[in-house]
């Protein structure tokens, strides 16, 4: 178990190190991001999870050039992540520089292709181009292997350290082992108690794919809003676990994140939370416990891009 206050890391296959547990940003308010990510890395976060798609990296890059510049922590020991959007499928390098830049970076420790779908370029901005039909503008004409290849690049041109795929299903994910020259070091996938996915974390992982679990609160308050999903949070499975393990549903969750070996990067909005989210080395889920919670699974997925696309996509 991790000493209190730091968080255990995982190995990449590109030799790299991944902290356990990162915050994401999506859906975090512009003018609130340089006070919570300052709280964060006081608490100890290293890692934070962002993609252009947020429309936030020029926030949280000039939260990180204040946080180099006054001390508060060093570049090398930060894990930033970003993503590739689904309209700059065909402009990677392009796409990569300009995160770079908002985020006032040098390098990405990893840059994931955010969804395994390219849709219509639209130039300058990361959207989501519905055609004529009110439906997603998909464009069929580049290959996630094209898309893959670029993504290569960007390593050889020192630009990211890993590189790796999120939301892709196993044949997705095998496809892309079987056209890697350097295999994706993560799949990032939403995964939670309600969306345990056991099938897919287990290929990856027996594929050296390191698994970083998206919405790892699995449909709070928010997600409710948004997606009208249920949240884990108020399982009476979960509820009673918290209170033998005395944590809170939140912390106990993310803990089984840890346990299944997958990555966690939950997103709060409060400060109170931020460190709620943080206190989670120091206690064990039992083998008998983590069983309890095999057994709540409902394949519940909260994050439903069809709500926006017009398209259900995992249809
Ligand atoms: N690759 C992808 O396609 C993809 C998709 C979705 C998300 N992500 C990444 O994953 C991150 C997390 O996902 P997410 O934000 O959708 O879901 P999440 O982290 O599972 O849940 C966030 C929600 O939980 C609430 N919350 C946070 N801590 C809590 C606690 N201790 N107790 C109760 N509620 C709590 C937050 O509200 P408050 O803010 O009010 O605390 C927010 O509404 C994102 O920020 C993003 O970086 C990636």
């Amino acid at each position: 178990m991790a000493a209190k206050g730091v968080a255990p890391a995982l190995t990449l296959s590109s030799g790299h190190q991944m902290p356990a547990v990162g915050l994401g940003v999506w859906r975090m308010e512009k003018p609130a991001i340089r006070n919570l990510i300052h709280s964060a890395l006081r608490i100890g976060y290293r890692h934070l999870d962002c993609a252009a798609d947020y429309q936030n990296e020029a926030e949280v890059g000039a939260a990180l050039a204040e946080a180099f510049e006054s001390g508060l922590v060093k570049r090398e020991d930060l894990f930033i992540t970003t993503k590739l959007w689904n309209s700059d499928h065909g402009h990677v390098v392009e796409a990569c520089k300009n995160s770079l830049k908002k985020l006032q970076l040098e390098y990405l420790d990893l840059y994931l292709v955010h969804f395994p779908v390219a849709t219509r370029h639209t130039v300058g901005t990361t959207s989501s181009a519905l055609g004529d039909d009110g439906v997603l503008d998909i464009d069929t004409t580049i290959s996630l292997e094209t898309t893959w290849h670029a993504m290569e690049d960007l390593v050889s041109m020192g630009l990211v350290r890993s590189i790796g795929i999120s939301n892709y299903d196993i044949f997705l994910t095998r496809d892309c082992l079987a056209y890697a020259k350097i295999k994706p070091a993560v799949n990032q996938i939403e995964t939670h108690p309600y969306f345990q996915r056991y099938s897919l974390v287990k290929f990856c992982q027996k594929h050296g794919i390191c698994v970083t679990a998206h919405t790892p609160l699995g449909g709070s308050t928010a997600n409710t809003e948004w997606f009208g999903s249920v949240s884990c949070l108020d399982d009476p499975v979960i509820k009673g676990l918290a209170e033998k393990y005395k944590k809170t549903p939140a912390q106990l969750v993310l803990r089984w994140g840890l346990q299944r070996n997958t990555v966690v990067i939950p997103k709060t909005s409060k400060e109170e939370r931020l460190q709620e989210n943080f206190e989670i080395f120091d206690f064990e889920i039992s083998g008998e416990d983590m069983d309890k919670i095999k057994t709540i699974d409902r394949n519940y997925r909260t994050n439903q891009p069809a709500k926006f696309w017009g398209i259900d996509l995992y249809a």
